[in-house]
């Protein structure tokens, strides 16, 4: 089978009960494997929410490894449409000529390197520094800071022996905790100070809210970006003929990118905590239990 076709692994299971069961540091998880279910729960913040204790909608559960709430996606309506504002400006200054050419130039610059080479490991050599010094960019910190994060690895939560490394973690938040520090010192232009300066609700952001946006922005760009880019290549290696498709039509690039993220789904699933006793696929849940929204299910 090629290396970029995906078997699903819960088809049977998706078709014949709907649901799947997940243990995680025994604190069980109901997987949501139907897309109409998926969309039903994700719309449902009231009943499946993402505002409980911090870590614990992730799959594996952070519980044990973060106490900081990250923001704003662990964050329920209306509260969560406040933070949403606040930072949307800045998550959106990709769209901006000047920021697009930036990023076209840093991306040249590491495919010409890579063709300097005559193999490249395509996850360490290629995806993780891309995805490292394109946050640079979004940080608006300077370009050698991603040597550091290369250093840390492709996800900052998992070793290799470890696929939840608290000690691992801990690097993660030290740096982000020097960084605030530094940024209170000594304000720039940078997105720590921005935030630092920004108000929610008429008051400043708290250090502990700086911190959560912070943490959510170096672990959720991470390793979805590092599996997106890395299962593309591994496609248009073994589909050179899609690959002659965009040259020759490049106006499809961003439907077939949009359409690269939904097969391989690079973030498979994302929990909820359920609030009162309810059902899905006719399957009880209890309140205060986890579920899973499967978001390969758009598969
Ligand atoms: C292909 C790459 C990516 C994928 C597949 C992906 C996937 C997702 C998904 C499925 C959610 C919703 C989670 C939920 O409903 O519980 C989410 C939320 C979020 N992601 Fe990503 N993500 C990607 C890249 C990034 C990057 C590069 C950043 C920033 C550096 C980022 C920042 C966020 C933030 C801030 C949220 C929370 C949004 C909110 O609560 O309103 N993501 N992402």
């Amino acid at each position: 089978m090629d290396k970029s076709a995906f078997p699903d692994p819960f088809e049977q299971t998706r078709l014949e009960k709907g649901y799947g069961e997940m243990n995680d540091q025994d604190d069980p998880v109901t997987m949501l494997l139907r897309l109409k279910d998926v969309r039903k729960s994700a719309h449902n913040w009231k009943t499946f929410q993402s505002g409980a204790t911090p870590g614990r909608i992730v799959v594996p559960s952070e519980v044990n490894i973060r106490e900081t709430r990250q923001i704003p996606f662990e964050v329920d309506p209306p509260m969560h449409g406040n933070y949403r504002a606040l930072v949307e400006p800045w998550f959106k200054r990709p769209l901006e000529p000047d920021y697009e050419e930036k990023l076209t130039e840093q991306i040249n610059a590491i495919i010409d390197e890579a063709l300097t080479q005559d193999s490249v490991e395509v996850v360490s050599e290629f995806s993780l520094p891309l995805q490292s010094r394109a946050l640079t960019l979004l940080l608006n910190i300077p370009y050698s800071e991603a040597e550091t994060w290369v250093s840390w690895g492709t996800h900052v939560f998992r070793s290799e022996d470890d696929p939840l490394d608290g000690s691992k973690a801990a690097i993660l938040y030290d740096y982000i905790d020097e960084q605030i520090t530094q940024a209170i010192e000594n304000p720039g232009e940078d997105l720590y100070s921005v935030l630092l300066a920004s108000e929610i609700e008429g008051r400043k952001m708290t250090r502990e809210e700086v911190k959560g946006v912070m943490i959510l922005t170096f672990a959720g760009g991470r390793d979805t970006v590092i599996n997106a880019v890395t299962n593309s290549i591994a496609y248009f290696a073994e589909h050179p003929e899609s690959l002659k498709k965009l040259q020759d039509e490049p106006e499809i690039i961003g439907k077939a990118t949009e359409e690269l993220i939904r097969y391989f789904a690079p973030l498979t699933q994302m929990g909820r905590v359920v609030t009162e006793d309810t059902q899905v696929c006719e399957y009880a849940v209890k309140a205060d239990s986890r579920v899973s929204l499967c978001w390969a299910s758009a598969n």
